[in-house]
């Protein structure tokens, strides 16, 4: 691996103008037999080295397939895309030694255990036996997998065998990760745990690239973000930035001693984005100034007793909402 790294790109990722249309051919896609699919459509965008980046938007927006293109594992119809410098299409092998990958429906070597699973990627990686040895332990540790070490990955349940593949990135040094929905069947827990290694993973200078539609998520993690939607870019820059395009969105969250009746009429004249009434409590986001918000609190609790109030700006949903639009 040591050749060619000192001069690696700055960038991470590289993307141009890149478009991925699924042909319909075959039986395997029965959805929409005829017309082709327009998965990515003319996305650009750039990623520096040693950030936590986010892929996000709705299901069928694009996200798995910009991974796939990224990793080699399908062909763009056009446009560039390149790893580290390194062209997916011109150096698809150059690419895979610097990553690893962590995919939705990509199954675990089946047949190997656990432990195995783990020594096996290290080996590819290139990393000495030994210290695959070390790490495998630590890994298993950090992930819960001790119990399963010697059981063969087709014998565990959905859950232990994403933990298997995502403790795969643990196990290796590959200057990019890339995570497909990482968190799918995890407990909160070990989730939180797995959050947690991955920004120390970046602090060490890795790039990690994540795709998800659990926006906390997102909020919590990454650096950078890049919504998409009909595989393209819908807006673009790190928590901050993406919240100044909703400013003036609020969350109020108001408990009550007793819920005002009618209260869904009294918030229509602020057109409210979302809205869940629960016992005594409401919760809705607006997109209005801050005094109209403050004013219309007042003029309810005139109505009823208010035991709480929050208001807080815009969370990343409320702009992924906003965008979708
Ligand atoms: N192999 C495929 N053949 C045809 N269409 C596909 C294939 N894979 C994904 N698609 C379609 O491409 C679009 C983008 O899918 P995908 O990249 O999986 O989105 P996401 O990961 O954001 O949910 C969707 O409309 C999906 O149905
Ligand atoms: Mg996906």
């Amino acid at each position: 691996m040591g050749e060619g790294f000192s001069e690696m790109s700055d960038f991470a990722l590289q993307v141009e103008n890149l478009v991925k249309v699924y042909q319909p051919r075959g039986l395997r896609w029965n959805r929409s037999p005829r017309a082709p699919v327009r998965a990515v459509d003319g996305l650009s965008f750039e990623v520096k080295r040693g950030q936590i980046f986010g892929l996000l938007g709705p299901n069928g927006a694009g996200k798995t397939t910009t991974l796939k293109v990224l990793n080699t594992l399908i062909r763009p119809t056009s446009g560039r895309a390149s790893v580290l410098g390194y062209d997916v299409v011109a150096q698809p092998l150059e690419v895979r030694r610097h990553i690893s990958v962590v995919i939705q429906e990509s199954a675990a070597e089946l047949f190997l255990s656990t432990l195995d699973n783990l020594l096996t990627f290290a080996r590819f990686h290139s990393v000495p036996p030994a210290e695959a040895h070390r790490r495998a332990e630590k890994v298993m540790d950090l992930f819960h997998l001790r119990e399963e070490a010697a059981r063969k990955v087709q014998d565990l349940s959905g859950g232990f065998r994403r933990r298997v593949q995502v403790a795969k990135v643990f196990m290796v040094d590959t200057p990019v990760v890339f995570m497909d929905e990482f968190s799918t069947g995890m407990d909160p827990i070990l989730k939180r745990a797995v959050m947690s290694y991955l920004r120390e993973e970046a602090a060490r200078g890795r790039t990690i690239v994540l795709t998800t539609q659990i926006l906390s998520e997102a909020e919590e993690l990454c650096d950078d973000i890049l919504i998409m939607n009909r595989g393209r870019q819908v807006a673009r820059g790190d928590l901050r930035a993406l919240k100044l395009l909703s400013e003036n969105v609020y969350d109020v969250s108001l408990t009550f001693e007793k819920l005002p009746a009618a209260i869904e009429q009294h918030l229509a004249p602020l057109a409210p984005r979302r809205m869940q009434v629960s016992g005594n409590s409401v919760e809705f986001s607006v997109k209005a100034d801050e005094a109209r918000v403050l004013a219309l609190v007042a003029e309810l609790a005139k109505r009823e007793r208010v035991l709480r109030v929050e208001v807080s700006g815009a969370s990343l949903e409320d702009i992924f909402v906003e965008l979708m639009k």
